[in-house]
């Protein structure tokens, strides 16, 4: 086999078959092809597509190129949840504690931010003493006895799309549904849980933009789940403004912890209680999502959720004081009010923009050997539709250096958007894709 022949046969709209995609995702892990033909096959795909066979079949690939983890000696189903990448996206801190405190292990694989968006590794980083990565050993060890861990990839998960995903970012071929599929899917897979949960964002914030696009995004990823026996859901939800209020990392847990003991409410709490009841549901612990949602929030509302918090930090090293005192979280002490320069009503508050304006603080990174300030980020106070007052402050800006904070505010203010007349909402929720099929809200 040849991999010309491969990229070829892809360039000319052709179907590749199970043995070319084995082929090549076990040669080009192993360093026998070379970027330059990956890179070709690559942006062959994104231009002609793949069918949903070639999809499942790229991502069984892609999940066995390296070690896999076997859950099996925590008892019961165990389930897993990923988002598609978001802004102020914090839903894991909010609802991996929730669903563990209903009595249904978490055992979750994070990752870091990527672009302009978060990663919940980076954010429990910000938890003084907190250590993401543990051996598989002591990720089993933890959910059995807390019932919840949340760690970093171990360095021989998935190779392949490690790989593939460093190649992706600097070959603009990062958008593309079947490539996010097998690279969100693989590691699903390969992490072991017997049910997943799917948040797949749609709108400017999210990798991909058109609620279309996320529909079929989500179709990919619950049609490969079900090939594969994983009982998976994707729930489609909005990312063209940030979800949460605070963006950034250490900023972003607070939040989490507030949400979690019933201090603060909104969209950010609103999606975390969705994705907990369709958890439980995925996960086969009640008969319908309502039953669900009703058992996350009385997890909430009883502080168990919070408990639940405490025990999973102390049990990977942090400082679990972190949840009664948020004082104890490294936040930035300057802070720089952003205020309204005309009156009207929020038309946007672009995600994207405020990403990338968080990025420009320290809050992510701009190269893979950036380093990452967890103190600092931007919190926001209006959302899309608010009326606002001349000189109202929109956000305040936690900064640490002065030399990126122009252009921070300038990428910020870009996104807003003010108008004369109340704008058309965007729904939080478009929509579930379950094995059963597509359900439009
Ligand atoms: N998140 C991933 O893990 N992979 C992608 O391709 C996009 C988002
Ligand atoms: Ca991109």
């Amino acid at each position: 086999m040849r991999m010309l022949d491969i990229i070829l046969k892809k360039r000319n709209g052709g179907e590749l078959t199970s043995d070319e995609i084995d082929f090549f995702v076990r040669e080009y892990v192993a360093g026998r092809i070379p970027d330059y033909q990956a890179s070709a096959l690559l942006m062959a795909i994104y231009f002609q597509g793949m069918t949903s066979r070639e999809t499942a079949d790229l991502t069984l690939a892609m999940a066995y190129s390296g070690e896999t983890v076997d859950l099996s000696p925590i008892p019961g189903i165990k389930v897993d949840k990923h988002s598609t990448g978001g802004v102020g996206d914090t839903t894991t801190l909010v609802v991996a504690p929730l669903v563990a405190a209903c009595g249904v292990p978490v055992a979750k694989m994070s990752g870091r931010g990527l672009e302009h968006t978060g990663g919940t590794i980076d954010k429990l980083e910000s938890i003084p003493g907190f250590n993401p990565f543990q051996s598989i050993g002591d990720f089993i060890r933890i959910v059995k006895e807390v019932g919840l861990a949340v760690v970093g990839q171990t360095e021989n998960l998935v190779p392949a799309d490690k790989k593939l995903y460093a190649l992706r970012d600097v070959t603009g071929t990062v958008e593309h549904k079947s490539l996010i599929a097998s690279s969100v899917m693989s590691k699903k897979i390969a992490a072991g849980a017997d049910a997943i949960v799917l948040d797949v964002k749609a709108g400017s914030g999210a990798f991909m933009e058109s609620v279309e696009d996320a529909f079929e995004l989500a179709q990919e990823m619950v049609n490969v789940g079900t090939r594969v026996g994983r009982s998976t859901t994707a729930v489609i939800t909005d990312m063209s403004q940030p979800l949460g209020m605070a963006v950034g990392n250490a900023l972003e847990v607070k939040e989490a912890i507030e949400i979690l003991k019933g201090e603060r409410a909104g969209a950010l709490k609103e999606v975390s209680l969705l994705l907990g009841a369709y958890m439980l549901y995925t996960a086969g612990c009640c008969r319908t999502v309502e039953q669900g949602r009703e058992m996350v929030e009385e997890a909430l509302n009883s502080g168990r959720g919070a408990q639940k918090l405490k025990e999973m930090i102390r049990a990977q090293g942090g400082d679990e004081r972190v949840v009664d005192d948020s004082s104890l979280l490294p936040v930035a002490k300057e802070v720089i009010p952003i205020n309204a320069r005309q009156e009207g009503y929020i038309y946007s508050l672009d995600a994207r923009s405020v990403g990338q304006a968080a990025r420009l603080l320290g809050a992510g990174r701009s190269t893979k050997e950036d380093r990452i300030d967890h103190r600092v980020g931007i919190v926001l106070y209006k959302r899309v539709g608010e009326r606002v007052e001349k000189g109202d402050t929109l956000a305040e800006f936690y900064v640490t250096r002065e030399d990126n904070l122009q252009e921070a505010i300038d990428t910020f203010n870009r996104g807003i958007i003010i108008g004369d007349q109340p704008p058309q909402l965007r729904p939080l929720v478009y929509g579930v894709v379950t094995r059963e099929g597509v359900e439009r809200w």
